[in-house]
């Protein structure tokens, strides 16, 4: 059976219904609902900005809360500062993420006329004109002599309603494993689609990072897709509507195989990235007569922020550290919130801190909730004693430490001549950890039609197969499974640099709690 249709069998989308309904081969977007509860259930309507029109500034400092006890911080306040989002940038290599990203910072202000025309003239030199835009995001050398991304690049901008965090992730296959940890801060996705001839067709092959990429970002949690046609000012296209048709009529029925709710989670629109059009401003009707739809500034402001408990118990996997008047971690909140002077664990080593300053992009905060991008000063801990994949935690309510545990897989596309069975070694990539691990026993298939686990014992499955199985690792890491917290308990394994399955924690060693 095709994989993307058996993609639909595991049930990644809901944490609590292990039994959801396949889906029939043939329906029609407005036939079919995926469940997805987990983020049904997360999603809240807090701001309506469809009608209004965007107005993008520049960045405007969060004005620190000074002289306040965090539990005196009153929710007023919190409830006046802008929503915060975090926007993952995917697709395909050379599809226009970097500039679009980069064309976004520009078209908000924080990109002078001077700049641009230095990079114009860094880009001819290097022979690559066209990459000027893309030189905002793509800061280091190696990715402006090469023309790709390579690094996840992070820039801020502010809509009236929204701070916006992009996160501009690598396109090259090579860099997969980067895409993988840009997604997994994400809450929602633009995934760039280029409408160049060949360009899409390319990217939406089997092996191209359409496709891959949209499949790890459901993974990851990324709830909400911004599916921007791009470079629709290329002269293979001209803002051509049915080269626009095409590509949508091709790729809503996979996102909806890869699990996403195409009339809920899903919106399209053109845009060139690199003129800049339909981007702040609607398209001219001169250019375009046939859309009516937003344009990107206008539909990233109208999405709805996922809701997070700013109650929950702390949990802040760690993406990267530094020594910096102590030790300073970063990494986004997944769940509780932050105060300065807070004690804290740093998880799996059970070490523990005390919180010396929160930063939140460039500004001291003296707290901060779930979704945000936080740098935290820790004492009590070496930087040496950190590694990416650690997870700062609630005292009170640690996050468990397990070297296995149980989890549904679906396997996607294996090596060519592999069997997955006991032994099989891979690479384990969730939330921020990245560790070698091996799959220790085979427990049961599930029959993607009944969702029911098979009668007979599973030695080995194939290619779009759903197995539960255990799962070991050689250090300590931590997790939670899917049903308590969707995104530590959601994963992928690679293999040979390619994604051979996602995943859920469906079970934890009764001893693993700290
Ligand atoms: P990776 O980071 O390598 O995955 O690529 P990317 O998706 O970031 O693409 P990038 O922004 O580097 O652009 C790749 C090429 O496409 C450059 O030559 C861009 O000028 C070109 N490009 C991007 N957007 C547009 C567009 O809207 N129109 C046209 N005509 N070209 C574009
Ligand atoms: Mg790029």
């Amino acid at each position: 059976m095709d994989i993307e249709a058996e993609i639909r069998a595991l049930q990644l989308d809901s944490a609590e219904d292990n039994n959801a309904t396949l889906i029939p081969e043939d329906a029609k977007p407005e036939e079919v609902e995926m469940t997805d509860k987990v983020e049904e259930e997360g999603m809240t309507d807090e701001v309506d900005t469809k009608s209004q029109p965007v107005q993008a500034e520049p960045k405007v400092k969060d004005k620190e809360v000074a002289d306040m006890d965090c539990a005196e911080v009153p929710d007023e306040m919190e409830s006046q500062k802008k929503r915060h989002l975090n926007v993952v940038f995917i697709g395909h290599v050379d599809a226009g993420k970097s500039t679009t990203g980069g064309q976004i910072l520009f078209l908000s202000g924080q990109v002078d006329d001077r700049t641009i025309q230095k990079y114009e003239k860094e880009a001819k030199d290097k022979s690559r004109e066209s990459w000027y835009m893309a030189y905002i995001m793509d800061t280091n050398e190696e990715e402006r002599v090469k023309g790709k991304t390579v690094e996840v690049g992070r820039a801020q901008f502010e809509t009236e309603t929204t701070r916006f965090t992009i996160l501009d992730a690598p396109g090259h296959k090579s860099y997969v494993p980067n895409m993988i940890s840009g997604a997994s801060q994400a809450d929602i996705g633009v995934l760039v689609i280029s409408a160049r001839k060949g360009e899409f067709e390319t990217g939406y092959e089997r092996g191209g990072q359409t496709r891959e990429h949209v499949q790890l970002a459901k993974t990851l949690g990324v709830s909400k897709l911004l599916v921007v046609v791009n470079k629709m000012d290329d002269h293979t296209v001209n803002w051509s509507k049915e080269r626009y048709d095409e590509i949508e009529s091709k790729m809503v029925p996979f996102l909806r195989s890869s699990g996403y709710n195409v009339k809920k989670d899903v919106q399209f629109l053109p845009i060139s990235g690199l003129v800049g059009t339909n981007m702040k401003t609607r398209v001219d009707k001169n250019i375009c007569p046939w859309w009516n739809g937003p344009c990107l500034f206008e539909a990233l402001d109208s999405v709805e922020v996922p809701v997070r408990d700013p109650k929950g118990p702390y949990r802040m996997p760690i993406i990267d550290k530094f020594k910096d008047m102590g030790t300073v971690v970063m990494g986004k909140v997944e769940s509780g919130s932050i105060c300065e002077g807070d004690s804290l664990l740093v998880m799996p080593n059970k070490a523990p801190v005390k919180v010396l300053a929160v930063y939140c992009d460039e500004d001291k905060v003296r707290r901060a909730g779930p979704g945000e991008n936080l740098r935290v000063r820790l004492s009590g801990i070496e930087e040496e004693d950190i590694s990416s994949g650690f997870v700062l935690s609630s005292v009170v309510k640690p996050i468990p430490t397990v070297t296995e545990f149980t989890a549904q897989l679906q396997i996607l596309e294996l090596l060519e001549n592999a069997i997955f069975t006991a032994g099989y070694k891979a690479v384990l990539h969730i939330h921020s950890v990245v560790e070698e691990c091996e799959i220790v026993e085979l427990l049961q298939q599930i029959d993607p039609k009944t969702k029911k686990p098979m009668k007979k014992k599973v030695l080995f499955v194939k290619n779009g197969a759903v197995v539960v199985c255990r799962i070991q690792v050689n250090s300590l890491i931590c997790v939670e499974k899917f049903s308590d917290f969707p995104q530590l308990g959601r994963f992928t394994l690679r293999t040979e640099g390619k994604t051979i399955a996602v995943g859920k924690v469906t079970d934890l060693p009764s001893r693993s709690s700290a």
